[in-house]
């Protein structure tokens, strides 16, 4: 039985293959295109899912896409007519945008599939494969579920409970009540690019005191005693326009937007709007959570979608929702959409049994090392082989000098986070390594903090986590006596957004870490992800040698092969 997964309509387009209930294979069209957060069809992606599984189209039985385009009209509809003439750009771009990609999908689907017997095609819908289909890969049999996003086909949560192969929907809101547009004028009021830089407006909150504006924000938007969303939206323009998000009443409560740009300065009401958004945001998660809790009886929760990216609220929810954890996808935003709408299908559908928890975020393509050394060798590149253990060894010692080193291992995380085998690495004692890489290598904010790394046993002893966290989506707090210790990866606030490693899942990453450990006594590695700035993380050995010449980065590994800018012998 192999099913083929699709997101394609709003972005982070990507596809992915489960066969025989198992997840073999899934990749961003981003990373192949190099265009991030693109919104193309996935074709590319499509073709090296097959590739990569040896299938041929003939092969595949179901196809599984993560929007229902014919959902929620009769909303729409209503919606339309309530707003009146403002709003028909608006639907006319909706209507195009969803005809444009269901046009690009039949013409795909008709070039693939030209036999019969062709692969039945799903339609599944967008919050159902959020996160019904991040509860079929959880390792939960029964759990409470929350979807938070912008919006999908018109939803923009989802609320409810998961019990083996089934769901129970409590309630949903529908656009414009969304805590992700909401958000996202917030990042637009920060200077960012809405629905691409909320994590710059979490970052940037701690820099800001949620109480100068909180009292207003509280009364912007609020969760109801029936866990239904409320939103005031005259302080907004994207109701009707998209945009700009902000309305003249926000500027009016808060004063000027900060102007978009690296160069433009903060002021301090930009800082305590950030603040104040971002923990009114978490009160209002952590709300729901609490009711979803009460009403479910459930010790764990699962969460997904764009606002589920907020690792400080999902730390937040580990630590104050009463549940015992959370499950979290390492894609949780629109890239998931394409696994979850597969097992929708898989396990939902066709009734076949759960097998599938998704612990594995090494799931991309793979260069094998004569393919590295062929590459290599035609770029003319010096480099060096060593054995597994002498490498570890040696990149260990160049991070403890204070090198910065660009790390490509193994296959390709899927999600927006670099865990381990995609990552630009460094020395996360040494005081200045954060503005050296923010100035040198990422050429970002300087305000933007950089992730942590650590052995899973170990991390008690830095950080106070007591759950595992291997995607990066826990932001937790540094124990107070280690916050000097680590400089590089702790936040102005004492927190890090840490990923805990299991020698399961990433021998190689682990022993690194742990040979790090030997020269420094500390088994902690800042990991942020290996990209040029505003491109994808990078997917092939040519990427990776682009960034490395491109940037400050003072040393790659490839594999097994060792390049430096300066003789590797330093
Ligand atoms: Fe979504």
């Amino acid at each position: 039985m192999n099913i083929l997964g699709i997101n394609y309509v709003y972005h982070d387009s990507t596809a992915c293959l489960v066969q025989d209930g198992r997840l073999t294979v899934a990749l961003e069209e981003e990373r192949l295109t190099r265009e991030k957060h693109t919104v193309a069809f996935p074709v590319q992606a499509l073709t090296r899912c097959l590739d990569i599984a040896g299938l041929t189209p003939k092969e595949i039985d179901h196809v599984a896409v993560s929007i229902r385009p014919s959902q929620d009209w009769t909303k729409k509809g209503v919606y339309g007519l309530k707003l009146g003439v403002k709003v028909r750009a608006f639907f006319k771009s909706e209507v195009l945008r969803i005809w444009l990609r269901q046009r690009a999908l039949r013409a795909w689907f008709d070039a693939t599939f030209t036999a019969a017997p062709r692969p039945k095609l799903h339609f599944v819908p967008h919050h159902l494969s959020h996160v019904v289909g991040s509860f079929l890969v959880s390792p939960y049999e029964n759990a409470a579920l929350l979807s938070v996003d912008g919006s999908g086909e018109w939803a923009t949560t989802f609320k409810g409970v998961g019990r083996a192969n089934t769901y129970e929907c409590f309630g949903q809101d529908y656009f414009p009540v969304s805590l992700g547009w909401v958000y996202e004028a917030a990042t637009e009021f920060c200077g960012f690019r809405p629905n691409y830089d909320e994590g710059k407006t979490m970052g940037l909150a701690p820099m800001g005191d949620p109480e100068t504006f909180g009292e207003t924000v509280s009364k912007i938007f609020w969760v109801n005693d029936d866990m239904s969303l409320g939103v005031d939206l005259s302080y907004f323009d994207y109701p009707t326009n998209l945009e700009p998000r902000c309305g003249k009443k926000f500027y009016a409560a808060f004063g000027q937007p900060r102007k978009p740009g690296r160069e433009a300065r903060f002021e301090p009401r930009h800082l305590d709007v950030a603040a104040a958004f971002q923990k009114h945001l978490e009160e209002c998660l952590l709300d729901i959570s609490r009711k979803l809790r009460a009403r479910t009886g459930e010790d764990y929760l699962v969460i997904s979608g764009g606002v589920a990216l907020n690792s400080v609220a999902n730390g937040r929810l580990v630590r104050e929702s009463g549940f015992k954890d959370l499950y979290v996808m390492p894609a949780a935003g629109d890239n998931g959409t394409a696994i979850g709408a597969a097992f929708y299908v898989h396990n939902h559908i066709l009734g076949n049994p759960r097998t599938c928890v998704h612990d594995n975020p090494y799931i991309g393509t793979e260069y094998p090392d004569p393919v590295i050394r062929n590459i290599l060798e035609e770029c003319k590149l010096e480099h060096q082989v060593l054995p597994p253990e002498a490498l570890e060894a040696k990149a260990a010692e160049l991070l403890q000098l204070g090198y910065i080193l660009g790390w490509f291992q193994g296959r390709m995380e899927i999600g927006p986070r670099a865990l381990g085998n995609r990552s630009i690495l460094a020395n996360p004692t040494l005081p200045d390594m954060k503005d050296k890489i923010n100035a040198e290598v990422k050429h970002r904010e300087a305000f933007r903090p950089f992730a942590p790394s650590c052995p899973l046993e170990d991390a008690p002893k830095f950080f106070e986590q007591n759950v595992a966290d291997p995607f990066m989506l826990k932001v937790c707090n540094v124990r107070p006596e280690q916050r000097a210790v680590l400089p590089a990866i702790t936040h102005v606030d004492g927190t890090a957004r840490l990923q805990t490693v299991h020698p399961d899942s990433n021998p190689r990453y682990y022993r690194l870490l742990k040979a790090f450990e030997k020269l420094s006594g500390v088994p902690v590695l800042l990991n942020t992800s290996f990209n040029v700035m505003g491109e994808p993380i990078v997917e092939s050995p040519i990427d990776a040698i682009h960034c490395f010449f491109s940037t400050g980065l003072d040393y790659l590994v490839l594999g097994d092969h060792l390049l430096g800018k300066r003789p590797t012998r330093e």
